[in-house]
């Protein structure tokens, strides 16, 4: 319970989803949290962003466990807000330890949309791409005294592909490049800098209308139950999708001592989803299995 005891943890995208979840986690193991996000809604996000209301509740989630919480509704695009949640931080909680760039966005669209499309391209870089870089860019001068750790979150889109996605997952895979290339040049000052690459996870940035048409079709009728099977077969692990927990989890080994030699890596959280082999998984032959149970002719 104390693995991050007299640390303190930035964490963007906080309001609710994944970033709520890291901010809990690494506050019941003791750091002292400051949480920002945008609290705003980007024209084309087709599912409600984050509000000032969630970030207030994540506040009294951490504040429950009896540490302190920070909050800052700041945009990760903006180099200058990013500055001043640092610095404020510093000012505030005496230090910054671990700094978890979490916050993210997603978008459909396709290489043959129309041309105004190319806005979604460059909101999805600038959020999931340039704003990392920016946040990074910004705590470094403060995790350079006494050493830390950076903490992105990619995707197992960062070592795929995916259909309607291409800004998504292009930026993830540059996130891969970018914890590599900031590994090399911060190792010296002890900054470890890593990425967790969660697959589908239990957010409304995935449990969302838009990807329910995504996984079974334009019928108004199929509601976030009927993705479950089609989700759970993109899995070697028979589950549709992953609790934010588990990815907090591998975000607090991530900041802790126990990584202390760990720097530069890409850690999949995703339920086998990035090492499946081609053809049917175990979960896929199994339902096969029993529809040819109940069915003999299909075996024929
Ligand atoms: N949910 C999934 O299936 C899934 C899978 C793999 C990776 N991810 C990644 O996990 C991360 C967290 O997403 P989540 O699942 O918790 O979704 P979420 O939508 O619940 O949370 C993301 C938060 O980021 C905030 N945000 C967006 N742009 C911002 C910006 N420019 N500055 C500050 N805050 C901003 C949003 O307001 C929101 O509160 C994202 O990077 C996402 O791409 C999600």
């Amino acid at each position: 319970m104390d693995r991050m005891s007299g640390k303190v943890a930035v964490i963007t995208g906080g309001a609710r989803g994944q970033g709520r979840a890291h901010a809990v986690r690494l506050a019941a193991e003791g750091a002292e949290i400051a949480i920002t996000d945008a609290c705003a809604q980007y024209p084309d996000v087709p599912y409600p962003m984050g509000t000032v209301d969630e970030l207030a509740e994540t506040v009294a989630a951490v504040e429950a466990l009896g540490r302190r919480c920070l909050s800052f509704k700041a945009d990760a695009r903006d180099p200058a807000a990013m500055r001043a949640v640092m610095a404020d931080t510093v000012a505030e909680l005496g230090h910054i330890d671990t700094v978890v760039i979490n916050h993210g966005i997603t978008i459909p669209h396709t290489v043959e949309g129309p041309e105004a499309e190319d806005a979604i391209w460059d909101l999805i870089i600038d959020t999931n791409l340039s704003g990392v870089w920016r946040t990074a860019r910004a705590a470094v001068p403060h995790l350079r005294d006494n050493g830390g750790s950076i903490t992105v979150t990619a995707s197992s889109a960062a070592l795929t592909g995916l259909f309607n996605q291409a800004a998504y997952v292009s930026a993830k895979w540059g996130l891969i490049g970018m914890v590599k290339t900031l590994a090399a040049e911060l190792a010296h000052y002890w900054i470890r800098a890593n990425a967790v690459c969660p697959c589908a996870v239990a957010t409304p940035l995935f449990l969302n209308p838009h990807h329910v048409r995504a996984f079974c079709g334009d019928d108004p009728t199929k509601t976030i139950e009927d993705m479950e099977w089609p989700a759970t077969s993109l899995n070697l692990l028979p589950v549709p999708w992953i609790e934010p927990e588990a990815v907090a989890s591998a975000v607090l080994y991530l900041a802790s001592e126990e990584a202390k030699y760990v720097t530069g890596i890409a850690l999949p959280v995703d339920a086998g989803t990035s090492i499946q082999p081609p053809g049917i998984t175990p979960f896929v032959g199994t339902r096969l299995w029993e529809l040819q149970q109940q069915v003999p002719s299909l075996g024929a």
